[in-house]
C-alpha cells in the first residue's frame, strides 16, 4: 500500500479563505433573489462546500450532496464514474450549482453535469475550488474556479491521498514515499 508525504504548501488557509469569499460574492451576485440548489460532490467537497455556502447571501440556498466514485486509492481517474449516493430531490426547473473539490481529467464532472441536465434542471453550473487544466481528458470547464494549479497531486481542504490528509487546513503537495 502506498504512503504519501506532504512535501510543500501550495496555498495557505488564508489564501483559500480569501478566494472562497470572492467566489461566494460572485455566486451571490449571479443568483441574487433566486432559488439555488447547491449539490456538493462527496467526499472531497465537504470542506469547501461548508465554507462556500456560508459566503453566499441574498440567495435562497438549499444544500444537497451526491457521492461519485471513479477510482479507489490510486491517483488516476478513468471514465467509469459511478454514483454511490444520489440526490433525494427532484431538480426539474431548478438552478443547480455543482460544488466540487477539484477538476482533473473532467470525467466526474462531465458525467454528473449531463446527468443533472438530463433531469430537467433549469441551469447547471459548476464551481470547483481547484482545477488542473493540463490534466483534462474531456472538454469541460467550470463556471467558477478558485485556483488553476499545475499537474501535482494535492491534498488538504477536503482532498485526499488514499483517504489521508482531508483535514489539512491548507493545500499541500504530496509525493509517494
Ligand atoms: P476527474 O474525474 O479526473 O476530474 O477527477 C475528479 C476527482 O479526482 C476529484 O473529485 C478528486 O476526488 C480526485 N482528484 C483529482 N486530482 C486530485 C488531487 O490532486 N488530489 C486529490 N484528489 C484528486
Ligand atoms: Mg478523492
Amino acid at each position: 500500500m502506498s504512503e504519501y508525504k506532504v512535501v510543500k504548501t501550495m496555498f495557505t488557509k488564508e489564501q483559500i479563505a480569501q478566494r472562497v469569499a470572492e467566489l461566494g460574492e460572485k455566486i451571490s451576485q449571479d443568483y441574487k433573489g433566486q432559488k439555488l440548489i447547491m449539490v456538493g460532490i462527496l467526499k472531497g467537497c465537504f470542506v469547501f462546500m461548508s465554507d462556500l455556502c456560508r459566503q453566499v447571501h441574498d440567495v435562497d440556498v438549499r444544500t444537497f450532496f451526491m457521492q461519485a466514485s471513479s477510482y479507489g486509492a490510486s491517483t488516476a481517474s478513468n471514465g467509469n464514474v459511478r454514483i454511490v449516493q444520489d440526490l433525494e430531490i427532484d431538480i426539474s426547473d431548478e438552478n443547480v450549482l455543482i460544488v466540487e473539490d477539484i477538476l482533473d481529467s473532467g470525467h466526474t464532472l462531465s458525467y454528473i453535469r449531463k446527468l443533472l441536465a438530463d433531469r430537467g434542471a433549469k441551469s447547471v453550473k459548476i464551481c470547483t475550488i481547484f482545477s488542473k487544466p493540463a490534466r483534462r481528458k474531456v472538454n469541460i470547464d467550470a463556471d467558477y474556479v478558485g485556483y488553476e494549479i499545475p499537474d501535482e497531486f494535492v491534498v488538504g481542504y477536503g482532498l485526499d491521498a488514499a483517504e489521508q490528509y482531508r483535514n489539512l487546513p491548507y493545500l499541500g503537495v504530496v509525493e509517494e514515499v
